[in-house]
């Protein structure tokens, strides 16, 4: 069966040059970041993988504020890899996509993904492949943005279409139930508060747990 469309990695390379601007990080994505680590330091994570790592920022992070803990991040952005890889040494970077993740089954103690998911065509594939890569106990972190409703996360998707980048902001509560299908054990969903987009389109961060 083909893949639905979803958007191109070019598109990522070309965001890649400007995407480490400091004011852009702080207004949006590192508060995200901040959730996911201290959510990581509840417990011990000696491998983790972030899908969607972009620059690496969040990667990085992770590797140097949790000492004993082994960082991969995996992104099909080539642009955005190289950034990364100029930016830190002691993260393994990967070229992969999110609904064919080039791992082993139960290679790591978490894995994250942030401000990523809604850009996967197929969610369903990609929380799978989460699920797979996750040693039995393992946690998911996922930060992501979510409409308040459903009517909201429908008009998002129309109007990315219409722009020729398809994505999919799920809700919350949408966001839950994909979660569980894909055999998850939802532990916790916050807030993270930030001011960029964070009336119209708060970002929460979900944890969930392969069930050992
Ligand atoms: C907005 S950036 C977020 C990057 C990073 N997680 C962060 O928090 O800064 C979205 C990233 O998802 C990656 N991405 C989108 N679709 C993907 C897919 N199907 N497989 C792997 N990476 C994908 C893009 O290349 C991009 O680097």
């Amino acid at each position: 069966m083909s893949e639905r469309p979803g958007p191109r990695p070019r598109l990522f390379d070309t965001w890649s040059r400007f995407y480490n601007l400091r004011w852009f990080q702080w207004l949006t994505y590192r508060p995200v970041h901040n959730a996911v680590l201290a959510a990581l330091r509840q417990s011990d994570s000696l491998r983790v993988l972030d899908v969607g790592c972009g620059t690496g920022l969040l990667a990085s992070r992770i590797r140097r504020e949790l000492h004993r803990t082994r960082v991969i991040g995996c992104d099909f952005s080539s642009g955005m890899l190289e950034r990364a890889a100029a930016g830190s040494r002691d993260v393994a970077w990967v070229r992969g996509n999110a609904l064919r993740l080039p791992f082993r089954t139960s290679s790591f103690e978490a894995v994250v993904s942030t401000e990523a998911f809604h850009w996967f065509p197929d969610q369903a594939a990609a929380l799978g492949e989460c699920f797979r890569v996750l040693t039995p106990g393992g946690r998911f972190l996922l930060g992501v943005m979510s409409p308040a409703s459903e009517g909201m996360s429908r008009a998002l998707r129309l109007g990315s279409r219409l722009l020729a980048e398809p994505s999919n902001w799920p809700t919350r509560r949408g966001l839950r139930a994909q979660l569980e299908d894909a055999g998850f054990k939802i532990e916790t969903q916050q807030r993270v508060y930030r001011l960029l987009g964070g009336l119209l389109l708060p970002p929460f961060l979900t944890v969930a747990t392969r069930p050992a």
